[in-house]
């Protein structure tokens, strides 16, 4: 047992080297970090707070003369997530790591499976059952004849709840699956909000670090882990010897 210290001390050592050194590894991409959509300005910030009350008041939005009121008025509630969508996808830095390049004829990229936050999806899902649209999927199939968006032929305004049965159908269906549903709560670390106090800092810097180090570990050397785990046994026959 006496002689079996040195070395163990020796392999504890080697074993904290070797995490040591694997922690210095990955480390998240920065190229995935703090860039934005191809058409807009480069922002460090989320939205500027008057955007969401100038916004409020118009029924169609400023960029893309896209209208929300195309079956009617949609309910105030409801449009205050629409133009929060709006926009974190304008202004927020934070989504990097799900851009992708896309061969379209009003774009060059999109955004895809951003993992919204659950609570994000259910109240924009409970606030907008009430509001009436005419399609499922919100990204093509529109009649753009009258310069803003028109529910195309053969199709029925009916109730949010009617075309989006959950909040998860109305968060990855609407917008082609540039979000995906989550059982991530705000908080975690794990989920982009929608939603939050720019004063108490952005809580979506975090996760894009976090999902952009994770693409990254992806394509890294794997090997530490089996040679620690095959360490283990090693240790354990020193001890008993
Ligand atoms: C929105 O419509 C107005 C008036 O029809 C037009 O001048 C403008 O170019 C349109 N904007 C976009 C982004 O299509
Ligand atoms: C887009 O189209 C161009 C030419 O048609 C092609 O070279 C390119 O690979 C396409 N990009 C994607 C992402 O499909
Ligand atoms: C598009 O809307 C216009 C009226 O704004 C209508 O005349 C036309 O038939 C519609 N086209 C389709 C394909 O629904
Ligand atoms: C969340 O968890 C529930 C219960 O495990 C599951 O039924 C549901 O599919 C999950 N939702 C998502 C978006 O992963």
């Amino acid at each position: 047992m006496d002689m079996a210290w040195p070395v163990i001390t020796m392999l504890l050592a080697w074993v904290a080297a070797l995490w040591g050194a694997q922690s210095r590894i990955p480390g998240p991409r920065m190229d995935l970090l703090n860039i934005c959509m191809d058409t807009k300005h480069h922002k460090t910030k989320p939205c500027p707070e008057d955007y969401t009350s100038q916004e409020l008041h118009k029924d169609t939005s400023r960029l893309y003369n896209f209208t929300w009121d195309h079956c009617g008025k949609m309910e105030p509630a409801c449009k205050h997530h629409f133009i929060q969508d709006n926009c974190l996808y304008e202004c927020s830095p934070n989504l990097g790591p799900w851009i992708q390049e896309v061969n379209q004829s009003w774009r060059k990229e999109r955004i895809l499976h951003v993992p919204l936050c659950r609570e994000d999806c259910e109240q924009w899902w409970r606030d907008c059952r009430t509001s009436y649209t005419c399609k499922s999927n919100w990204h093509r199939g529109w009649n753009w004849t009258s310069g803003v968006n028109k529910c195309p032929a053969r199709t029925t305004c009916r109730t949010f709840e009617a075309y989006f049965p959950t909040p998860a159908a109305l968060c990855e269906g609407i917008w082609d699956h540039s979000y995906k549903a989550t059982n991530y709560s705000r908080g975690s670390g794990r989920c982009i909000q929608m939603w939050f106090d720019p004063a108490q800092g952005n809580p979506n810097e975090e996760v894009a670090r976090f999902y952009a180090g994770a693409r990254n570990a992806g394509v890294m050397p794997q090997g530490i882990e089996p040679l620690l785990l095959s360490l283990a046994p090693m240790l354990y026959l020193w001890l008993l010897g």
